[in-house]
């Protein structure tokens, strides 16, 4: 945090604070600043979590408010004898909230943009300095491969056990599969397939998504994966109106097969507080009917639209044939992949994992650096 408190003001309903960087000033009221109090009584340092509840507390009043420690914490000793500390940093980072990937990212507007870095089986099983730098590479470009590993599904699943437990789904959680027309699915079909992200039509699309190919023995198949990242902030820079479209648009979409009917709906795009890109999800094939009126459908067609011709483009993706022994592992929050249509016997593998999973190994990764 770069700014720093200019003034602080004890006020009939709370606590007034002023910055130096021009951030507004904000009364904090007694009640919130008590309820967020880190004393032993009210908080459990042990669980990290608030032990005595606000709503069980009535008519508690500040008693004294001063700054301490070189006026790096403003303390408050309140009615009830509790005592209060607050540091100067707890008010800033609320403030000014960040995400928890926009310090990380670098989006890849063309392939040629996007840095792979070597992970090898088995160090990748053993060394947690490795899993670290895949994390960050993850974090960073949203594509990480892992080279040289078995090709079985037990040892993928080793791989993959690496970055968590694997989620659980209509697919199984390690899925192993081959062309069948049985799932109703363009997926399982030889059929080629648009870049899209997963799990549209999840309530919780899955956080990352992991392929291996153990087998192929024909021709085509060819992956694509693209950067919806660098996608939305390309629309965002040259087209705000249609940014806003895929903002605010909730586009429904369905898996219906097996007796399963599964829906639910996205916008395109999601932002964190802070304005970085959270979510991207799209994928054209599963989307079902929805109707918001004529001038409303008109918007969609021409911003989804957008997304769909910048997501499409063989100028902007990475064209990358899956193989046997390359585990590729995508954040389907942010990459969209598809593929050239194939001949032959192809099996893969792979699995999801949740992303609040993903995002509990990155703020590791986030206290482990260096700053
Ligand atoms: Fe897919």
């Amino acid at each position: 945090m770069q700014h720093s408190l200019k003034k602080m003001e004890t006020q009939a309903e709370g606590l007034y604070l002023e910055w130096h960087d021009g951030t507004p000033p904000e009364l904090f009221s007694w009640q919130w600043l008590r309820d967020h109090s880190l004393d032993n009584v009210t908080y459990s340092p042990k669980n990290f979590q608030r032990e005595k509840s606000i709503f069980d507390l009535g008519g508690i009043k500040p008693r004294a408010v001063e700054f301490a420690r070189a006026q790096s914490l403003i303390e408050i000793e309140w009615s009830d004898g509790i005592k209060s500390e607050f540091s100067i940093g707890f008010f800033e980072s609320l403030l000014a909230p960040k995400s928890l990937l926009g310090e990380f990212q670098k989006g890849w507007p063309t392939a040629d943009q996007l840095e792979l870095l070597e992970f090898r089986y088995p160090t990748f099983l053993t060394s947690d300095e490795e899993l670290r730098r895949f994390l960050e590479q993850l974090a960073v470009f949203g594509v990480g491969l892992v080279e040289g590993c078995p090709a079985t599904a037990d040892a993928t699943r080793a791989v993959l056990e690496r970055l968590g437990y694997l989620r659980n789904s209509i697919w199984g959680d390690l899925w192993t599969f081959e062309n069948n027309e049985e799932f109703n699915d363009f997926a399982y079909m030889p059929v080629g397939l648009a870049c899209h992200t997963d799990g549209t039509y999840s309530i919780d699309p899955p956080g990352l998504q992991s392929f291996h190919c153990l087998l192929h023995d024909g021709e085509g198949g060819a992956s694509c994966f693209v950067d919806g990242l660098a996608i939305a902030e390309e629309i965002r820079a040259q087209n705000p109106a249609h940014f806003q479209t895929l903002l605010e648009l909730q586009i429904p979409a369905h898996y219906k097969a097996r007796g399963l009917e599964i829906r639910a709906q996205h916008t395109v795009v999601q932002l964190d507080r802070d304005q970085t890109i959270r979510q991207v999800c799209f994928n054209d094939n599963d989307r079902i009917p929805f109707w918001l009126g004529f001038e409303a459908m008109a918007e969609f067609y021409e911003a989804y639209g957008h997304f769909y011709r910048l997501a499409n483009d063989p100028a902007r993706q990475l064209q990358l044939k899956l193989t046997p022994g390359t585990v590729l592992v995508l954040d389907n929050w942010r990459v969209l992949h598809g593929r050239q249509p194939f001949s032959g016997r192809r099996v893969l593998c792979g699995a999801y994992h949740n992303r609040e999973d993903f995002e509990s190994l990155l703020r590791q990764l986030d206290q482990s650096r260096d700053r």
